[in-house]
C-alpha cells in the first residue's frame, strides 16, 4: 500500500525539457545504421536520417540531443566530417570496437537530425586531443552568421544560415578518457577553451566536465577555479548491477535479488545530486549553474555473440524501472538539475530503440519516457509517499516512485511506479482539499524480464489502466507488479 499527498497549490520551480534529454556517440550502431544510414539506403530515410527513428522519437519530444560523444568526442576532429563526403577522412574508431569511422556523419548532418526531431542541439568539443583554435573554429563554423574563414567554409559546404547551438560542453570525462587530467588542470584549461567559445549569435550555454559518480572533490575544486565561467556543470553516474566492470551481468538473465539490486544502486543518483549540489551551493548559493547529468542510464554485459566494444545490450522492464526511478528522482531536484541525457538513444547500453537491418524495436525505456513526457517545462508540485520498503541486499528501497507536476493549462500529472517484482499495490493518491476530475492513466507494466524483441517486438507497450476510483479528493489506483503509470487529472 502506498499513500500520495499532492499539494497542488506548491509549485516548486520548473521541470526544465531537457531533463528529458538523449545522447548519441559514434559508437557501436548508434549513429551509423542506428540513426544515419545514408541518401543511397535502401531503408527509407530523409537525408540520410532513418524515418521510422526519427518518427519513433518524434513522439516522446526529444528536447535535446547531445553528440558525438562521450570519449569519442575527445578523439573527434569536426573538419574531418564537412565537406564532399567522398574526400572526408577514414579513421579507426580507436575507442569504439575499432570500426572505421567515414565521417559521413558530421556537424551538418547533425544539425539536420536535430532540425528533423525539432529538438535542442548540445555539441561536446574536444578538449582531450584537440586545441583551443580547433574548438572556436567549430564555434565560429556553426554560428557566425557573417564574413569569416569559417563561416564562409560553411556556405560553401552548402549551408548559408548559421546554426544555433544551445549547449556546448567544454571536453567530456576528462578525469579519464578525455585525458586524465587533474581537477585543478582540467579546470585552469576549462577557462582557457571556454574563452574562445564565442557567442556570435544568441547565447551558448557552456557546460564543464564534471565528477565522475561520487567523485566530489572534482566538483569542489572545478566550482572553485571555473564556477563562474560555466553555465553548467555535468555528471556521470551509471547503474550496474554488480560491482565491478568487468562482469556487470547480463541485461536479460537476471534474479530477483539482481532486480532489487539494480534499483537500490538506481536510488544512488539521489545521494549523488544532492552531495554535488550541497557543493554547488557553497560556490552557487542561487543556483545559477545546472548540473547537466549528460550521462545515466544501466550498463550490463553486451549481448552474447556481439562487439565487446558496441555496448549492445537488450533492454526490460528492470530498464523501465530504473528510468522510472531516475527521471522522479531528476524532476524532485529540477532546483538544479538542469539537464539529463540519457545513455544513449539507439542501439547502445540503455537505448529507447533497438534496429536490426530495416526492422526497430521501441524498449520499455521508450515507454517510459513516453508515459513522462507530460513533465517536460511543467512546473513540480510539492508531493510526498508513504509506503511500504523493499529489503535489498545492500538497504531499503520504497516500494513506490513518484513525482507531480501541472502544466501550463493546468492539468496535473503524476508519473509513478510500483517497482515490487511479484505483488500488486494499491496507491491512493490524496489531493489536499482539492477533488480530482477528468482522470487519465495510462500504464506500462509486465514480468521484470519481459522485453521487445524482433520475433516479439509487442512484448511491452503502452495501455490504458482502467481500474481506477475517484473517493472524495482521492484517486484509488490497484497497480500491477512492476509497472509505471502516468495519470493526468485536473482539480
Ligand atoms: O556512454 C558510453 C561512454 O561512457 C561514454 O563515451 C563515456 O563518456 C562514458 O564513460
Amino acid at each position: 500500500m502506498a499513500d500520495i499527498y499532492i499539494n497542488v497549490k506548491k509549485k516548486l520551480g520548473k521541470i526544465n525539457r531537457e531533463i528529458y534529454g538523449q545522447f548519441s556517440e559514434h559508437l557501436g550502431r548508434c549513429i551509423y545504421s542506428g540513426i544515419y544510414v545514408g541518401e543511397n539506403s535502401e531503408i527509407p530515410n530523409v537525408n540520410g536520417m532513418r524515418v521510422d527513428v526519427v518518427e519513433a522519437l518524434k513522439q516522446i519530444q526529444v528536447p535535446v540531443l547531445r553528440w558525438p560523444g562521450g570519449c569519442f568526442a575527445d578523439e573527434y576532429h569536426w573538419k574531418d566530417g564537412i565537406g564532399p563526403k567522398e574526400k572526408r577522412k577514414k579513421m579507426i574508431n580507436t575507442h569504439w570496437g575499432g570500426t572505421v569511422e567515414d565521417n559521413s556523419f558530421g556537424t551538418h548532418e547533425f544539425m539536420e537530425l536535430c532540425r528533423q526531431l525539432g529538438c535542442k542541439t548540445y555539441v561536446n568539443g574536444n578538449m582531450g586531443s584537440g586545441t583551443v583554435q580547433e574548438m572556436s573554429e567549430w564555434v565560429e563554423y556553426m554560428t557566425f552568421e557573417g564574413t569569416s574563414p569559417m563561416a564562409d567554409l560553411r556556405k560553401a559546404n552548402g549551408h548559408k544560415d548559421a546554426w544555433h547551438i544551445d549547449y556546448f560542453g567544454v571536453g567530456n570525462e576528462n578525469w579519464g578518457c578525455g585525458g586524465n587530467m587533474r581537477p585543478e588542470y582540467y579546470a585552469d584549461e576549462y577557462r582557457r577553451y571556454q574563452t574562445y567559445v564565442r557567442n556570435y549569435g544568441s547565447k551558448i550555454q557552456k557546460i564543464a566536465c564534471g565528477a565522475n559518480a561520487d567523485d566530489y572533490n572534482w566538483t569542489r575544486k572545478v566550482m572553485e577555479i571555473a564556477g563562474n565561467y560555466m553555465d553548467g556543470l555535468s555528471l556521470h553516474y551509471y547503474t550496474l548491477p554488480n560491482e565491478t566492470w568487468d562482469q556487470k551481468g547480463s541485461a536479460t538473465q537476471f534474479e530477483e535479488a539482481d532486480y532489487y539490486r539494480t534499483l537500490k544502486k538506481t536510488y544512488y543518483m539521489e545521494e549523488l545530486i544532492q552531495r554535488h549540489s550541497g557543493i554547488m551551493d557553497s560556490f552557487d548559493p542561487k543556483k545559477r549553474v545546472g548540473l547537466m547529468i549528460d550521462e545515466w542510464g544501466t550498463w550490463y554485459d553486451v549481448e552474447p555473440g556481439t562487439n565487446p566494444g558496441f555496448l549492445y545490450q537488450q533492454n526490460t522492464m528492470r530498464d523501465a524501472m530504473v528510468a522510472a526511478i531516475n527521471l522522479n528522482i531528476f524532476n524532485q531536484n529540477c532546483e538544479r538539475v538542469k539537464m539529463a541525457n540519457i545513455a544513449q538513444m539507439v542501439n547502445v547500453l540503455q537505448a529507447m530503440i533497438l534496429t536490426e537491418g530495416a526492422a526497430m524495436v521501441l524498449t520499455p525505456t521508450y515507454y517510459v519516457f513516453d508515459l513522462y513526457q507530460c513533465h517536460q517545462g511543467a512546473e513540480l508540485l510539492e508531493s510526498s509517499i508513504n509506503c511500504g520498503k523493499i529489503e535489498t541486499e545492500q538497504g531499503e528501497i520504497p516500494e513506490v516512485t513518484q513525482s507531480a507536476s501541472i502544466d501550463k493549462d493546468g492539468k496535473i500529472h503524476i508519473t509513478a511506479a510500483n517497482l515490487l517484482a511479484d505483488q500488486r499495490n494499491t496507491i491512493t493518491i490524496h489531493f489536499g482539499e482539492e477533488i480530482p476530475k477528468e482522470l487519465y492513466i495510462e500504464m506500462l507494466h509486465g514480468d521484470i524480464h519481459d522485453k521487445n524483441t524482433f520475433e516479439n517486438p509487442e512484448c511491452v507497450k503502452k495501455e490504458r489502466l482502467k481500474e481506477s476510483k475517484i473517493e472524495g479528493n482521492c484517486v484509488v489506483l490497484e497497480l500491477p507488479p512492476c509497472c509505471a503509470i502516468h495519470l493526468s487529472c485536473l482539480v
